[in-house]
């Protein structure tokens, strides 16, 4: 039994993966609230090396200065406006495919998710390799014509001027990366319940994910 998992009884944590514009953001913010727990966007981290890599025109490719930049990371940047953007989701996809990036930024979504009483996360592999002991597990799918709809919708909002059929490449380019890639590839934990949206409303999507978590919980609170 790993070290996390002897933890089980003080940390009910939340895992919400899936691919881009899924509604796993949402869903994680909206879990986070029901249940009091604080939640963490680690799509964010990435973005937030993505953007620092790029603000140093460092070579995406590189992955010593990627890692470098991942362990320079603070709390406090992942605040900032610019992390939300188009280009910073490519960016993003790029550094996550680093190894060494992806371990250097392990420990801060670790301690995010050991918190007193528990925590939300949401990623691509936070029920694969950030918590996989976590009691709750969600992988959140949507179609790809859906889920672009959905993206564009919400650039077009932050004033980004983009096609639908531009995002909808964007979306493809990026799930094929994340899926296809050798370390840590977006995929569903064995044991996580798989939620498609394609068909919900943001409130339809939101009760579905509050059954299962309470499922979970349920059976969390009788096994710890
Ligand atoms: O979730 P979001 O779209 O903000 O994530 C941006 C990118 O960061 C993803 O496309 C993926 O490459 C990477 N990522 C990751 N692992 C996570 C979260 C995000 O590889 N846990």
């Amino acid at each position: 039994m790993s070290e996390y998992a002897s933890d089980r009884p003080r940390f009910f944590v939340i895992a919400v993966d899936g691919p881009a514009a899924s509604g796993k953001g949402t869903i994680a913010t909206g879990l986070a609230k029901a249940y009091k727990l604080p939640v963490l966007d680690t799509g964010l981290l990435y973005r937030c090396v993505g953007v620092l890599m790029k603000k140093a025109r460092g070579n995406l490719d590189d992955e010593a200065a990627a890692c470098a930049a991942a362990a320079l990371l603070t709390a406090d940047q992942l605040d900032d406006p610019a992390l939300r953007t188009r280009a910073a989701g490519e960016l993003a996809s790029r550094v996550a495919v680093h190894p060494r990036v992806r371990n250097a930024l392990m420990e801060f979504q670790r301690t995010f998710a050991r918190q007193e009483g528990g925590a939300v996360l949401d990623g691509r592999d936070i029920g694969t390799v950030i918590a996989p002991d976590a009691p709750a597990k969600l992988y959140v799918t949507a179609s790809p014509k859906v889920r672009a709809h959905r993206r564009w919708t919400q650039l077009k909002a932050q004033g980004e001027r983009v096609s639908q059929k531009d995002v909808l490449a964007d979306i493809r380019r990026r799930d094929a990366r994340d899926g296809g890639r050798d370390a840590a590839p977006m995929k569903p934990a064995p044991d996580a319940v798989l939620l498609d949206t394609s068909e919900m409303t943001i409130e339809q999507a939101a009760d579905a994910a509050r059954r299962i978590v309470e499922v979970a919980r349920a059976r969390w609170n009788t096994t710890s």
